[in-house]
């Protein structure tokens, strides 16, 4: 039996090192121009930041999920934390950093369901791995999850750790930085948008088959599986085998904020599940369909319930 139906498979256990932020999330007819005032429609406070959004989607699709990030001392913090735990997420190596207020997001979600998003660090700079304590942690996982919105130095040791420990790495390098040439053959499965595949190929990724030849350029430098997802047009995945574009669900999107948050945490729970990679990118498409249609960061991220409750993709192209 498939375990996209009925059959549940183990919980595989997945370890998140990344950021936490509380949203500020104001709803704007448009985004406004230089020097325009603009009268927006609603303004409200939403957990998210990628790290934490990852963590819960993980958790949403039935894996067990340990966070591994910083906070501050302040009433946003201790939302956050308390948003994970609702989901049975372990917040044991989540730290509060008292010098630093909790991380911030302002986002501007225009009508069209299109986002804007500014990020200011504070407490996620704080991330300061032990690296005894993570290789405890990573026992056992299935995969790191990882993004680049606490420190790089911070992630090239998580994932270098990871490596060693002969845990998978799967990767959001979101915001794009360069990721530094050592690390490419140490990632499992990199999951990019058009932008961040465009900057870190060299290559346009405007369409599936240019999302493929970039993909195939990042493979070449030694990482097994990328996804380059391309919103409204689904996403296409790369591996040993070639290259599928698997077309997205048609729907009205609300709010596209943490559609990718959502994709990458369907994937990598469903391929800790041993569940094929194309099955796993259709879960993920399943998953960011269902996101997009209600607003905000977490509170848009489905259960693993509701993921096989809802339509299934269009069948898969070779490229
Ligand atoms: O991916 C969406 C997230 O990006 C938001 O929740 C925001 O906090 C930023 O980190």
């Amino acid at each position: 039996m498939s375990p996209t139906s009925s059959s549940r498979p183990a919980a595989p256990r997945i370890v998140v090192l990344g950021s936490l932020n509380m949203d500020l999330v104001l709803r704007v007819p448009h985004a406004p121009a230089a020097g325009e005032t603009l009268l927006g429609r609603s303004f409200a406070t939403i957990p998210g930041g990628k790290g934490a959004n990852q963590a819960v989607s993980c958790a949403r699709e039935g894996a067990q999920v340990r966070m591994i990030g910083c906070v501050g001392d302040d009433d946003h913090g201790r939302a956050l934390r308390q948003a994970l735990e609702r989901d049975g997420i372990d917040t044991e190596a989540l730290r509060t950093d008292a010098a630093e207020p909790t991380g911030t997001a302002l986002i501007m979600v225009e009508d069209s369901g299109q986002n804007r998003i500014v990020m200011i660090a504070g407490a996620n700079a704080g991330v300061d791995l032990d690296a005894a304590d993570l290789r405890t942690r990573l026992e056992g996982a299935a995969f790191l999850v990882t993004q680049f919105e606490t420190p790089m130095a911070q992630v090239e040791r998580a994932i270098a750790l990871a490596h060693e420990a002969g845990c998978k790495v799967l990767l959001n390098p979101s915001p794009v930085q360069a990721i530094a040439e050592p690390l490419w053959p140490k990632i499992d499965t990199l999951v990019v948008n058009e932008i961040e595949a465009r900057t870190l190929s060299g290559l346009g990724a405007d369409s599936p088959l240019e999302a493929a030849a970039a993909g195939q350029a990042m493979r070449a430098r030694g990482i097994a599986r990328v996804v380059v997802t391309l919103g409204a047009r689904g996403a296409v995945a790369v591996d040993a085998d070639g290259a599928r574009h698997h077309p997205a669900l048609v729907v009205q999107a609300v709010d596209t904020t943490a559609a990718g948050d959502t994709f990458l945490g369907a994937l990598a729970t469903a391929l800790g599940e041993g569940q094929s990679f194309d099955e796993a990118v259709r879960l993920g498409i399943r998953a960011a369909a269902l996101c997009i249609q209600q607003p905000g960061a977490q509170p848009s991220i489905p259960q693993r319930e509701a993921v096989l409750r809802s339509p299934l993709p269009p069948d898969w192209i070779p490229l």
